[in-house]
């Protein structure tokens, strides 16, 4: 159906907005008792990666690519990490219009790149950062040729507003707690709107408490400003200058919660973990809030019995590297039985 019909009556849509989609939303609301249970807490993940294009992103991306064309664009261009720009190339591809995406040289994962590739976008790679490259998109959408589909496009937390609908509809009301990665900060600020809005029209009875989480090398809402030089494995997420800023530490300070830092080893640990005790396969980024969540719980500051929506971002399929560096040398022996009951035997 797509979240442009599902949510059209809490959306900026006019009778002029193209109905379009390639079906994103719906994403399931995956119970993780096996976690759940270890951290004391009843645990949900809101698995983003079963978007068309494997992301979050795709919720916003329809609702600027639907105002671009309603506003007669005929050409995105956005920065990324890599899960705006798949997204981005997919949902213009569909439309027809042309999709420009800059990213920064020899950072972005390789089934992203694929798909941006696929989709068949114009893709340009800079000597720099994210935040260097959001720059330089800014610039060229200053005149007018090319409409800015990153997230400082208001229309893009418009439609990433629409997965804390489908949480809250899931559950019946908020989580006692969402926790959910944060780089550069429009998804945590989308699911507040969408929180928000729900309460104001009754169908919330509270809000949840923010948990946003950043990858230590890459934490300017932990160290109190921009980073210079972000680094961490949680490609997607390595930024250091968030342009929504404010409205994320508006949104923290309204709803309560806070912003926390892990490392990249305790998000690789975590990523592991989520495959293994839940079945789902997420990308490295998308396990920062589960490893902040197993950081809380040991420091002891994870109230009991607390329920508590993870926002698993991405697919893990995106990024084939991380995992199998995880993994290590596959074992190969001869094909024959008993080679194989030798090399599983305890
Ligand atoms: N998780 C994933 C998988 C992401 O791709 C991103 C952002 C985030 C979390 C953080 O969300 O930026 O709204 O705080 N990716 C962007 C991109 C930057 O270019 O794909 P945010």
């Amino acid at each position: 159906m797509g979240v442009l019909s599902q949510y059209a009556e809490h959306l900026a849509l006019t009778e002029r907005t193209p109905r379009i989609t390639l079906g994103e939303g719906a994403t399931p609301l995956v119970a993780a008792p096996r976690i759940g249970s270890a951290l004391g807490i009843e645990l949900y993940l809101k698995f983003e990666g079963q978007n068309p294009t494997g992301s979050f992103k795709d919720r916003g991306m329809v609702m600027a690519v639907a105002k671009a064309l309603e506003d007669g664009s005929s050409a995105i261009v956005c920065a990324s990490t890599g899960n705006t720009s798949a997204s981005a190339a997919a949902y213009a591809a569909a439309a027809g219009l042309r999709a420009v995406v800059v990213v920064p040289a020899g950072h972005v994962a390789l089934g992203k790149l694929a798909q941006a590739v696929m989709y068949g976008a114009e893709i340009v790679a800079v000597e720099g950062n994210f935040d260097a490259a959001l720059a330089i998109v800014r610039e060229l959408a200053k005149d007018g040729e090319y409409t800015l589909v990153n997230s400082v496009n208001p229309w893009r937390l418009e439609g990433q507003k629409t997965a804390a609908f489908e949480v809250a509809d899931a559950l019946g009301d908020a989580p006692d707690i969402l926790a959910i990665p944060v780089g550069n900060a429009g998804n945590i600020s989308a699911y507040a709107k969408g929180f928000r809005e729900y309460r104001a029209c009754g169908r919330l009875a509270r809000l949840p408490q923010l948990l946003g989480f950043q990858a230590a090398g890459a934490a300017p809402f932990v160290q109190g400003g921009p980073v210079a030089s972000p680094e961490t494995v949680a490609t997607a997420i390595r930024i250091g200058r968030p342009a929504s800023w404010d409205l994320a530490r508006a949104a923290v300070a309204e709803f309560g919660g806070g912003f926390h830092a892990v490392g990249d080893d305790a998000i690789l640990a975590a990523q592991q973990r989520i495959a293994r005790d839940a079945g789902v396969f997420a990308e490295p980024a998308s396990a920062a809030p589960v490893a902040g969540l197993l950081q809380l719980h040991a420091a002891g500051s994870l109230r009991r019995g607390a329920v508590v929506v993870a926002v698993l971002t991405g697919n893990g399929l995106k990024d084939p590297d991380a995992a199998m560096r995880a993994a290590g040398a596959l074992r190969t022996v001869p094909a024959q039985l008993a080679a194989v009951r030798e090399a599983i035997a305890g």
